[in-house]
């Protein structure tokens, strides 16, 4: 579900004429003036110059913990629609959430469609049983379909605590129905130890397919049934990819997110959340040659902050909606919080049943 706004996003001109000096001064002025009543969260792959204003970095995960755990009145998020919403449906009453630029969506979150959704949901429960399987989101999600998670007793899950919410899954339930990312679910469910035939995907593109171009057969065996959605910007990297980085730089060690392909994950040396990468490069000893295959963002400023080691990535590969978030749009935001400029607002009923899956996740985990 898209964002509605309770005010237009839109940058007046003024502010496209101002220095980033006096911008980056004007967006300090006000952290000091608001002090402990403003929190701004922002995710690894935003710009640096909004990754240096923030209060935290972090990966969609750490991040819903923080504004979980906020006392602060404005949460400011820096990432993408689905990140802030899970930030809004997670807010205490007294907070307001905002979104520094609202048109910045997911296009796998857009795969994840309720319609769609809850089509393949009625299919598979009539053929399994409601009781033996329950739905597991990806936080990459908008709220509509966390909530529907909600409703039916599952979670949401991030890409740091897949495992732990599929184990936790597979205790309660002998199938799990993952979405919306395809890649994540067949990694973690791989390493799970679900066997390659007790996996099966539903292709929500087949329309004219009742099942999804699965048999009722595929349906019944299958413990794990796969939302056919990507990201475009992990699914960029290819076996290829990781074999030339290899051939070219045999002392390199190589590190990719698991929303990549299965391939690209089984090649790597290590598989981890956006943060996991960032720690990795964190404690590698000075020297030690880093490919990385994630969003470019992220991997320019590993090699900013970490001059001593050699960073670099397995292909440039970028989100344009994570790029969204620029210095004016923040500015613009902070100067307006009490006007609701680029506030957050979810109804009521969605938000209930999103939290319910959302607050499992965070007890799980
Ligand atoms: P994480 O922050 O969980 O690593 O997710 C990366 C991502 O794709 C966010 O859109
Ligand atoms: Fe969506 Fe991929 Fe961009 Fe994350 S990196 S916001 S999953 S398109």
């Amino acid at each position: 579900m898209r964002l509605p706004t309770v005010a237009g996003a839109e940058v007046p001109t003024e502010y496209l004429s101002l220095a980033d000096e006096e911008m980056i001064d004007r967006i300090e002025d006000h952290k000091a003036r608001l002090g402990q009543r403003l929190v701004i969260l922002t995710h690894q792959y935003q710009r640096p110059e909004i990754v240096d204003r923030g209060d935290y970095v972090g990966d969609s995960f750490e991040l819903s913990r923080k504004a979980a755990q906020s006392d602060a009145e404005y949460i400011v998020f820096c990432g993408v629609q689905f990140m802030a919403q899970s930030a809004e449906i997670l807010r205490k009453e007294f907070q307001k959430v905002y979104h520094p630029d609202l048109t910045s969506g997911c296009p796998m979150a857009d795969m994840g469609d309720m319609d769609d959704v809850q089509y393949a949901w009625n299919q598979i429960t009539e053929i399994v049983g409601e009781d033996r399987i329950v739905p597991i989101t990806y936080m990459n999600s908008f709220a509509d379909l966390k909530a529907f998670v909600g409703r039916n007793g599952g979670a949401v899950c991030t890409s740091s605590n897949a495992r732990a919410v599929l184990e936790w899954a597979f205790r309660h339930f002998e199938k799990v129905f993952f979405l919306p990312d395809e890649h994540l679910g067949r990694n973690v469910g791989k390493r799970i130890g679900i066997a390659k035939d007790r996996m099966a995907v539903w292709n929500f593109r087949k329309k004219s397919d009742p099942l999804g171009g699965l048999t009722e057969q595929e349906i019944r065996q299958a413990d794990l049934i796969l939302w056919k959605g990507y990201c475009h910007v992990h699914a960029h990297f290819k076996l290829a990819d990781v074999e030339k980085v290899r051939t070219e730089h045999p002392d390199a060690v190589v590190l990719v997110h698991p929303e990549c392909l299965e391939e690209v994950v089984d090649a790597a040396d290590a598989v981890g959340s956006t943060s996991f990468i960032a720690r990795f490069v964190q404690s590698a000893p000075d020297g030690t040659k880093i490919a990385i295959g994630t969003e470019i963002h992220l991997i320019s400023r590993l090699a900013r902050d970490h001059p001593g080691k050699i960073v670099f990535s397995v292909k440039r590969s970028m989100c344009g909606n994570m790029f969204k978030i620029s210095l004016h749009d923040l500015l613009y935001t902070l100067d307006h919080l009490d006007e609701g400029v680029n506030l957050i607002s979810i109804p009521d009923d969605i938000r209930q049943d999103a939290r319910l899956a959302l607050e499992k996740m965070l007890q799980i985990t």
